[in-house]
């Protein structure tokens, strides 16, 4: 007798599951909970629910058989060597992620990679359908699966579909160089409704429908006229019209969680040891990033290095802790960005250290939540400093961590998390000089100042935490205009 594959209520789709295998002691392969936000942000509303993770598992090769870790079910996609290398590497992170982050480095297109993502897409959406239970809720995540939308849609219509978009959505003019343009658009229009970082993402993407597409928007909905192929479930292709909205609904962390481990012995313990491992420095500067052109360290490490031979600030006094933690290390334009930091780390270093006393301790690794948490607590000013990021978590999180209402927070205006943290120190890291005194001003501010403020932006993220932005994603979701696929009429 063949049991039936369990199906569920809520499938969460994203590039990644929420783990990483790992290999024990004892030589056994287990699985460990991946550091990174959207894991962190989404265990929170899974726990307790009948509910799947669908997502690649993090290396080559077949899919490793589903499994349940921490009560949820994960439902692992396989991707091959080219797999990776054209959808991950290719389309996702050299051609997508540049374009949508205002094209700091040139984006390269490759009809191959294209291809590839189509065909990943399709496997996330075939997995995603295997699983979900009839009249399901399916979250897709990110810009890796912007074509999951509409092709969950097309092999099973009774789920509700939403998207979120953890990047920034780009204006008309840098989306419309895509060669792909119509066709990411209209694997989005698949959904019920779409979720975005900023106001001004929401607007991105209808203005493009508006302006490129030209589909009728109306608020913060666009309607759109299509042909679906129908031929997965089993009808010939047809006309639909359905109507789908886009608006604003900013991520967050898990303030009470990253609070209470903020607050444990050992987590403040360790926050004191790092201190004094550094020489008890009277200012310690942190900035804590995946190694990503987008995060403007090299902006933060130019600015550090001016106010140092400016004699504004001197080490060992001063300090900066930069983590980098290692990311897309294939990418050319990763690898290129990996060797100019650590020239520049190198060359501060060398001008401005004395012997045991760097003026930058550069960390090219991934810590856990705890060491994160003690640095965190430790650092005087926390350096947020982006030319342009979707959200950014580590601002949230920092604030999440200050129950001590110690510490400030130097954030750039290109941050989505400036959009809602106006009380901290802000920069246009664009601007060196602007900077320099941005992080002098967080450095000098009277510490009344710096606990007013420290204590005005933890009400914020304390209020609008992540439970309380995934719950309000997915009444969203439910409430989206209920015009459900209407087929207009049947094509032969
Ligand atoms: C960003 C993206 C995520 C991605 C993460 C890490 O936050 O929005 O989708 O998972 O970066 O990048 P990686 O390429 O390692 O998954």
């Amino acid at each position: 007798m063949t049991v039936a594959a369990p199906t569920f209520d809520l499938v969460v789709v994203a590039n990644r599951l929420p783990v990483d295998r790992v290999v024990d002691t004892d030589g056994n392969n287990t699985w460990q909970r991946s550091p990174g936000g959207l894991v962190t942000a989404l265990e929170s509303v899974m726990r307790g629910r009948d509910a799947a993770w669908v997502g690649w598992a993090g290396e080559p090769g077949p899919a490793p058989a589903p499994f349940r870790e921490e009560g949820i079910h994960l439902q692992p996609v396989g991707l091959s060597h080219l797999e990776i290398e054209e959808y991950y590497e290719g389309f996702s992170n050299d051609t997508l992620w540049p374009i949508y982050h205002d094209v700091i480095v040139p984006a390269t297109f490759h009809r191959a990679w294209w291809s590839t993502y189509r065909v990943v897409n399709h496997r996330f959406a075939q997995a995603v359908a295997d699983v979900a239970a009839p009249g399901a809720t399916i979250w897709v995540h990110d810009y890796q699966l912007q074509l999951v939308p509409a092709m969950v849609r097309a092999i099973r219509p009774d789920v509700r579909i939403g998207w979120f978009n953890h990047i920034p959505f780009p204006p008309v003019e840098l989306f419309s160089q895509l060669p792909w343009r119509r066709a990411l658009v209209e694997g989005l229009l698949g959904a019920d409704y779409l979720g975005f970082q900023r106001v001004a993402d929401a607007e991105n993407f209808l203005r493009t429908c508006r302006r490129m597409l030209h589909m009728t928007t109306r608020g913060d909905t666009v309607t759109f006229r299509g042909v679906v192929d129908g031929s997965a479930g089993g009808e010939g292709a047809r006309e639909t019209e359905r109507t789908v909205r886009a608006s604003a609904i900013p991520i967050s962390v898990d303030f009470h969680g990253l609070e209470a481990l903020a607050r444990t012995p050992e987590v403040i313990a360790r926050a004191v040891e790092i201190r004094k491992s550094l020489g008890s420095p009277e200012t310690l500067l942190l900035g804590v990033d995946r190694l990503d052109y987008t995060k403007g360290i090299g902006h933060r490490l130019k600015a550090y290095e001016e106010l140092l031979r400016d004699k504004a600030i001197a080490a060992p006094g001063t300090t900066l802790v930069q983590v980098a933690s290692p990311s897309r290390e294939r990418v050319e334009a990763y690898r290129h960005l990996r060797t100019e930091v650590e020239a520049t780390v190198g060359r501060i270093n060398g001008e401005f250290s004395a012997i045991g006393e760097p003026a930058v301790h550069y960390l090219h690794q991934s810590y856990p939540r705890d060491e994160m948490a003690a640095l965190f607590l430790a650092a005087d000013v926390m350096l947020v400093t982006p030319l342009r990021d979707g959200m950014n978590l580590v601002a949230k999180e920092y604030i999440s961590c200050r129950y001590d209402l110690g510490g400030a927070l130097v954030l750039s205006e290109f941050a989505g998390a400036w959009h809602e943290l106006h009380q901290a120190y802000v920069c246009n890291p664009h601007d060196i000089e602007g900077l320099k005194h941005t992080i002098m001003a967080a450095i000098q501010a009277p510490a009344d100042q710096r606990r007013r403020r420290m204590k005005a932006l933890r009400r914020r993220v304390s209020d609008h935490d992540v439970q309380r932005w995934a719950s309000r994603y997915l009444e969203a979701l439910a409430l989206a205009p209920d015009k459900p696929d209407r087929p207009d009429r049947h094509l032969r």
